[in-house]
């Protein structure tokens, strides 16, 4: 089993593991140790949603035996990534009088694991949670790295803190009842990190990407386990984004709003925000930082994955600016874009020309 840790920096020593393994899910001697790391109370609540609980809540229950579990099962789908949401899990939480001294566990993807850690945040004002991230775009993304939160139908992601886990439990196994869209929208922040972080684990992405595709047991440990190295990496050095953090959010701008106009759960995360990457890498062209081939490089590698490489052919350039402009990025010296010095090191800029961005959203591809 592989174990990384995240280490903050703040006032405070706080680190957490991620465990990387097929089974962990099931593993009860691991859930015990974790669970007494942090003094955890009797009460567990395993918030997740009918689908998933179908494939594992008996099995987490299983591993939980010793505590006393209240699953609470929301309704499925990005829009439900909400407020009333909460409230309802607030409801449950109340009516079974939950405490201080209970822990959460986000047991899903995204959606559940941000709503979770955001319940975690303000349910008494804060307790412990852990993530079981069973998507794998939140198994090398969402589930590392404290960012929790809700949407509001004005813009994704608008409400929301950082918060951290105690723990992340990451079963390699779950990702086997995965949808196949729902499996490349995830290789899109495994992509991500290449063009990001590192032009060697690019490569290594191009060279295997068939393999992944095919859902290859040891090239997908390698895979997620090499991205939480980056995340954790990241994070570790700017834990609440002032600076380097920023570049996670590689495509994110343009990918919200894809997400935001066609209106959530219609494109998912991973592809609005696979569109976003090649938009950002042309307006790196456009700024001369970058060149065509590499521009091909990156397009043809989301293309082998059957991710798309544009947005929604009705979405006009106003729309897109509109959105652009409601993110919550924006400061008041303007909104600041990651882009790409090169491929495997992207910085976060101001410079660039609003008809650059509008060139590269309305080019004919
Ligand atoms: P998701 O949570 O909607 O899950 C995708 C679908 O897969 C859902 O229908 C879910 O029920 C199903 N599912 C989950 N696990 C399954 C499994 N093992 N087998 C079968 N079906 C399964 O989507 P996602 O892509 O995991 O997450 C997207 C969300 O994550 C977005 O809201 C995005 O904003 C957020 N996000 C957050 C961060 C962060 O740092 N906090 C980073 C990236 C994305
Ligand atoms: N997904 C972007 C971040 O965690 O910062």
């Amino acid at each position: 089993m592989n174990v990384l840790s995240v280490e903050l920096q703040a006032i405070e020593h706080r680190a957490y593991p991620i465990y990387i393994d097929q089974k962990v899910l099931v593993n009860q001697h691991l859930w015990e140790k974790i669970m007494r790391s942090f003094s955890a109370g009797k009460q567990v609540a395993i918030i997740t949603n009918p689908k998933i609980a179908e494939l594992y809540l008996g099995d987490l229950e299983n591993a939980l035996a010793n505590y006393n579990v209240l699953p609470i099962l929301i309704s499925e789908g990005e829009e439900h990534k909400k407020l009333s949401t909460m409230e309802k899990v607030y409801t449950d939480l109340s009516e079974a009088g939950f405490n201080r001294s209970s822990t959460l566990i986000a047991l899903g993807g995204g959606v559940i694991g941000d709503l979770t850690g955001f319940i975690a945040a303000t349910w008494m004002r804060g307790v412990n949670y852990i993530q079981v991230p069973t998507t794998l775009l939140a198994q090398v993304d969402s589930s590392v790295g404290g960012k929790t939160g809700v949407n509001i139908p004005q813009g994704k992601n608008m409400i929301g803190c950082f918060y951290h886990p105690r723990a992340v439990m990451i079963d390699l196994s779950t990702l086997s009842s995965l949808p196949n869209r729902e499996f490349k929208a995830g290789l899109s922040e495994v992509i991500k990190y290449g063009l990001i972080y590192d032009v060697d684990f690019f490569e290594w992405l191009v060279k295997n990407i068939d393999g992944l595709l095919a859902q290859d047991a040891q090239l997908l440990a390698y895979a997620v386990e090499h991205s939480c190295v980056i995340k954790a990496e990241v994070v570790a050095k700017d834990e609440k984004e002032s600076g380097l953090r920023a570049i996670l959010n590689l495509g994110h701008t343009f990918g919200h709003a894809i997400e935001t106009a066609m209106g959530y759960g219609e494109w998912l995360h991973g592809e609005a925000i696979s569109a976003g990457m090649v938009y950002a890498a042309k307006l790196s062209q456009e700024l001369g930082w970058i060149n065509q081939a590499q521009v091909d490089r990156i397009t043809e590698l989301f293309k082998r994955v059957g991710l798309p490489t544009s947005g929604p052919k009705n979405l006009t350039y106003i729309e897109y600016r509109d959105l652009m402009f409601k993110d919550k990025k924006l400061r008041d010296k303007g909104l600041p874009l990651v882009l790409l010095k090169a491929i495997g090191n992207a910085v976060v800029s101001y410079d660039y020309e609003q008809s650059q961005v509008k060139k590269v959203l309305t080019e004919v591809t």
